[in-house]
C-alpha cells in the first residue's frame, strides 16, 4: 500500500488509530473536492462541465464496494439520514415489530423509537458477555439464537449494526439475511463501523438497505454518507422527504407532476453538497477500490495481531471474536480507559474509548510501526492498582 504522508498527513505527527471515530481525511479527496469549489468561483454553474456525474461518481464507486449497481445508491449526509429515511417511510401497521440490539449507536435507534407513534414496537435483544473482563454496564454482543427468539408473527424488520461502536463484535450478515429470507423480514444493517473495512455483500447476503457514514472508514469528509436499497425494498418506501432533484422532471422546474425516480436517487430529495460527493467518490475509488477490501481488512487484521502479539500488560485485556464475528476495532478492557486513553495522546498515539472500551482501530495507512508504539506506551502503564 502506498501510504505517503502526500495521501495520508496524519502520519506526519500522529499514530492514529481511531479509524472508528472520526478517521483522518484522505487528502487527495479533499484536493479533488476543493477543486470542484474552486472551479465554482471562477465559473460559476459552468465549473459542472469539468467533473464527471455528481453524486453519480460515489453512487457507483460505492456501488462496485458493496457489489451491486448504482441505482441501488443515495448519498446521503450521515448515517442517520438514511435511517430515518427508511423508518419513517416503512409501511408499519400498528402492532408490528422491528427487532434491534439493546445497546446500538444513536442513529441507528431512535429512528425507529420514533415509529412507537405508528404504534409499532421496538424490541431489544439483549447483552450478552462476550469476554470474561467484561464489566457490569459494558456492551458485548449477541447470538442468532438470541434473534431468533425474538421473531413473532408481526415482526416486520430487524435493524442492526454490522460492527457495534463499542465492544467491535461484528454480526454474522449472511446468517441474519438468510434468516430473514426465510422469514420474510427486512434485515437493514448500520454499516457505519464496517463499510470501507469489511466485505458487506447486501445482494448475496439478502440485506434490504444499508446506511453509512462517510468519515470513518471511507475516510471521506464529515457530513457525507451512503445508502443502499434493494429494488423490491425501495418500493415499499413512502417518500418522507422532498425537493427538486427528486422528479424524472429535471430542471423542468414548473411541471410539478408527480414523477419522483425509482432508483436510489429518490432518497437525495434535493440539492447535495457536490464538492462532498465528489471528495467521498475520489476516497473510494483511489483507497477501498484500488486496494480491494479483502486486503484492507486483512491489512487491518494482521496490525491488530501484531498488538496483541506485544500486549503484555497483566491488567490490560484485549477482547478476542472468532473470524466471523471479527472487525476492524479491536477493543480493550482495563481498570481506567480515559487514563490509557490520555497517555497514548501524549505520547502521539491516538485511540477512543466508548462504553468503557478503548477502541484500537487501525486502517489502510497505519503501520506495525505505530502499532509497536501504542503497545510498549500501554505496556508502561501503572494504573495503581494494589
Ligand atoms: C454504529 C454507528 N452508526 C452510526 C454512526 C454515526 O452516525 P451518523 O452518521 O448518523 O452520525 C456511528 C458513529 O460512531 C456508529 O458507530
Amino acid at each position: 500500500m502506498d501510504i505517503s504522508t502526500s495521501r495520508f498527513p496524519i502520519r506526519k505527527s500522529w499514530a492514529y488509530l481511531n479509524n472508528s471515530g472520526i478517521a483522518p481525511m484522505y487528502a487527495p479527496g479533499w484536493e479533488a473536492g476543493a477543486a470542484f469549489e474552486r472551479a465554482r468561483a471562477e465559473k460559476g454553474q459552468m465549473a459542472f462541465a469539468d467533473f464527471g456525474p455528481v453524486p453519480g461518481g460515489v453512487r457507483e464507486a460505492a456501488a462496485r464496494l458493496l457489489q451491486t449497481s448504482a441505482e441501488n445508491l443515495s448519498f446521503m449526509k450521515n448515517t442517520a439520514e438514511g435511517l430515518s429515511l427508511i423508518a419513517a417511510g416503512y409501511p408499519f401497521e400498528p402492532g408490528d415489530e422491528i427487532i434491534s440490539y439493546v445497546h446500538e449507536y444513536p442513529s441507528n435507534h431512535y429512528p425507529y423509537v420514533l415509529q412507537k407513534d405508528r404504534g409499532v414496537s421496538l424490541k431489544l435483544i439483549p447483552d450478552r458477555k462476550m469476554s470474561e473482563h467484561q464489566r457490569e454496564g459494558m456492551p458485548g454482543g449477541f447470538h442468532l439464537q438470541d434473534v431468533e427468539e425474538l421473531i413473532g408473527d408481526r415482526t416486520r424488520m430487524i435493524a442492526l449494526s454490522h460492527v457495534q461502536f463499542t465492544s467491535g463484535f461484528a454480526c454474522d450478515v449472511r446468517e441474519l439475511g438468510e434468516l430473514c429470507a426465510d422469514r420474510n423480514i427486512d434485515l437493514v444493517i448500520d454499516g457505519a463501523q464496517s463499510m470501507g473495512c469489511l466485505p458487506l455483500y447486501p445482494e448475496k447476503w439478502n440485506v434490504s438497505a444499508i446506511a453509512a457514514s462517510g468519515w470513518k472508514w471511507m475516510m471521506g469528509p464529515v457530513g457525507t454518507g451512503l445508502l443502499y436499497t434493494s429494488p423490491s425494498f425501495r418500493k415499499k418506501i413512502r417518500q418522507t422527504m422532498a425537493g427538486a432533484d427528486l422528479m424524472q422532471q429535471g430542471q423542468d422546474y414548473l411541471n410539478h407532476s408527480w414523477q419522483p425516480y425509482e432508483d436510489g436517487r429518490r432518497f437525495e430529495y434535493s440539492t447535495v453538497p457536490v464538492s462532498l460527493a465528489i471528495a467521498l467518490q475520489t476516497c473510494l475509488e483511489e483507497v477501498h477500490l484500488s486496494e480491494g477490501i479483502e486486503k484492507i481488512k486483512e491489512h487491518n487484521w494482521k496490525l491488530q495481531d501484531l498488538f496483541l502479539e506485544k500486549l503484555h500488560h497483566k491488567e490490560v485485556h484485549a477482547v478476542r471474536f472468532e473470524d466471523k464475528h471479527r472487525s476492524g476495532i479491536l477493543s480493550l478492557i482495563c481498570p481506567d480507559p480515559t487514563r490509557l486513553c490520555n497517555e497514548l495522546k501524549e505520547n502521539g498515539i491516538i485511540v477512543t474509548q466508548r462504553g468503557g472500551y478503548c477502541r484500537i482501530a487501525p486502517h489502510v495507512y497505519n503501520t506495525a510501526e505505530d502499532i509497536d508504539r501504542a503497545a510498549k506506551v500501554i505496556n508502561g502503564l501503572n494504573f495503581g492498582s494494589p
